[in-house]
C-alpha cells in the first residue's frame, strides 16, 4: 500500500468513468487541491483532500503504508501514447538533412528512402537486437511519462519481416509493465517487390500475413496508410473488412497530405480511430462530428515535417473527440515525448492545456480501447500515473516546454524511474 499525501492538485480524478468528453466537456480537468491518494494491489484505491484523510484513517485499518509526501507537485494519469512506431532497426537523420536542403517527404520517399528505406533495415536486423532497440525507446518515453502505449507493425513488408515486428513488440508486453497495444500495419507502403503489383501485396497482406498473426494472436488493431500514393479508400476498406474476420478494429492513418475519402471509409466501419489528419475538408468535419470515431491528432509530425498542423480547434467545436499522440517513428515524427506533444498541441493546435491533457490521456486510452483500466484517477483503474516536479499551474506543464516535468512514472503502483 501506498499513500500519496499532501498532492498540490490531483488531476482527472473521477469517481466513475465518463465518456469520450467534446466540446465544454474538455476543459474540466476534475480537479482536486490538497489531496491524498491511495494505492493498493496496483490499482488505485482510494482519493480524496487531505482534510478528509484522518477520518479515512479512522474509518479503516490501514497498516504497513508507505507514506509519499507530495507537497507543491501534481499527480496526473500517465500519458496514453496511442499511435506509435518505436520498433525499428534505425533512425534516418540523413533524411532529415535531405529535408533541410529542400527535398520533400514524397521526394525522398521517390528516391527510394522513407518508409522503404526503414524496411529494408528492418528485414536485416535480427529479432533480438530489434528488441533492444525498441527497448531503449520504451525507457526513453517511460521518462517524459508514457504508461501506455500504442505500437504498429509497417516496416516489415514482408510476410517473416511483419511477423517479427509483432513479436517484438509482443515481448516488449512481457518485460515492460507499460500497458500496450499492437497493431498490423502491413498495408504502410507497396514493398519493392511488388512494385506495380499493389492487389498481390494485398492479397499478401489479407491471405498471408493476416492468418498468421491471428494464429500467433500479434495483434490487437489493424491500421492502413490510406493517402495518395499508397493505399485508396476501397482498398483500405478491403483490408478493414479482413482486419475484421480476424476480430481487428481499424486505426486508420488518413489525411496527412490529402483528403481522399479515408474518413468516409474509416467511419463507416467504426474505425476505433483516424490519425493525423493535418489536411480536412468540410465533409471530414461533417462525418466524424456525427460519428463516435476518435481523431488522433499528432503534432510531432506537422513540426517535424513543416506540414500543416491539425485545425484542432475547429474539430472541438464540433464536438469531435480528439486524442494526441506522438507518431513516434523514424521518418516523420522521431521523438516520443508527449509532454512536447502537449506543449504543441497548445502552442500550434491552439487546444488549452486541459484540453491537451484529457487529449493525452484519457483520449489516448480510449483511442486504445483501454479506458477502463487508465486514464484517469479512478478507483480500480490501474496505479498507472505522473508525480510532476513542483509546478506553479497546470498550464506551467505546456508553456514550460523543453523541461522534464515528470519526477516520477508509477505503473501498477511501482515507482519505474
Ligand atoms: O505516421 N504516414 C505514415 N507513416 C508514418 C511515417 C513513417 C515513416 O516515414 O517511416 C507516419 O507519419
Ligand atoms: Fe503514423
Amino acid at each position: 500500500m501506498k499513500l500519496f499525501t499532501h498532492i498540490d492538485q490531483l488531476l482527472l480524478a473521477e469517481r466513475t468513468p465518463v465518456g469520450l468528453r467534446r466540446n465544454h466537456a474538455m476543459q474540466g480537468l476534475h480537479t482536486i487541491s490538497h489531496a491524498w491518494l491511495l494505492v493498493e494491489g496496483g490499482l488505485i484505491k482510494e482519493f480524496g483532500s487531505m482534510d478528509t484523510l484522518s477520518d479515512y484513517k479512522n474509518s479503516t485499518s490501514i497498516k504497513g503504508i508507505e507514506e509519499i509526501n507530495c507537497a507543491g507537485k501534481f499527480i496526473m494519469p500517465c500519458f496514453a501514447d496511442s499511435h506509435t512506431h518505436l520498433v525499428f532497426a534505425s533512425y534516418r537523420e540523413h533524411e532529415f538533412v535531405d529535408k533541410i536542403n529542400g527535398l520533400t517527404y514524397a521526394q525522398i520517399a521517390e528516391r527510394g528512402g522513407g518508409i522503404l528505406h526503414s524496411a529494408e533495415q528492418l528485414n536485416h536486423c535480427s529479432e533480438d537486437a530489434l528488441y533492444h532497440n525498441a527497448a531503449e525507446r520504451m525507457r526513453e518515453i517511460m521518462r517524459t511519462g508514457t504508461g501506455a502505449v500504442e505500437i504498429k507493425s509497417g516496416y516489415g513488408l514482408t510476410v517473416e519481416g511483419e511477423l517479427k515486428m509483432l513479436r517484438v513488440i509482443q515481448r516488449l508486453k512481457e518485460t515492460y509493465p507499460v500497458l500496450i497495444k499492437s497493431t498490423f500495419l502491413g498495408a504502410h507502403a507497396v514493398p519493392k517487390a511488388y512494385k506495380g503489383n499493389k492487389a498481390g501485396y494485398i492479397q499478401l497482406i489479407i491471405k498471408e500475413m493476416l492468418p498468421n498473426i491471428a494464429a500467433e494472436k500479434l495483434a490487437d488493431f489493424i491500421d492502413v496508410f490510406c493517402e495518395t500514393n499508397y493505399f485508396t479508400p476501397d482498398e483500405t476498406t478491403m483490408i478493414m473488412e479482413a482486419g475484421y474476420k480476424y476480430g481487428l478494429r481499424p486505426k486508420i492513418h488518413v489525411n496527412q497530405f490529402t483528403s481522399i475519402g479515408g474518413i468516409q471509409a474509416a467511419v463507416k466501419h467504426q474505425a476505433l480511430s483516424v490519425d493525423h489528419l493535418e489536411v480536412m475538408k468540410e465533409e471530414d468535419f461533417e462525418a466524424l462530428a456525427l460519428s463516435s470515431v476518435i481523431a488522433t491528432l499528432l503534432p510531432g509530425c506537422s513540426l517535424f515535417l513543416n506540414i500543416p498542423f491539425a485545425p484542432a480547434r475547429k474539430m472541438i467545436d464540433r464536438n469531435i473527440a480528439v486524442a494526441l499522440a506522438t507518431d513516434f517513428n523514424p521518418g516523420s515524427a522521431p521523438s516520443g515525448n508527449m509532454q512536447l506533444v502537449v506543449a504543441l498541441a497548445c502552442m500550434q493546435l491552439k487546444m488549452r492545456p486541459e484540453e491537451a491533457i484529457i487529449a493525452a490521456s484519457i483520449h489516448g486510452a480510449h483511442a486504445m480501447a483501454c479506458e477502463n483500466e487508465i486514464g484517469t484517477i479512478t478507483p480500480g483503474k490501474k496505479a498507472n500515473f505522473i508525480l510532476t516536479r513542483p509546478l506553479p499551474s497546470i498550464a506551467y506543464l505546456p508553456y514550460a516546454f523543453g523541461s522534464n516535468h515528470v519526477e516520477q512514472l508509477y505503473i501498477n503502483g511501482e515507482a519505474q524511474l
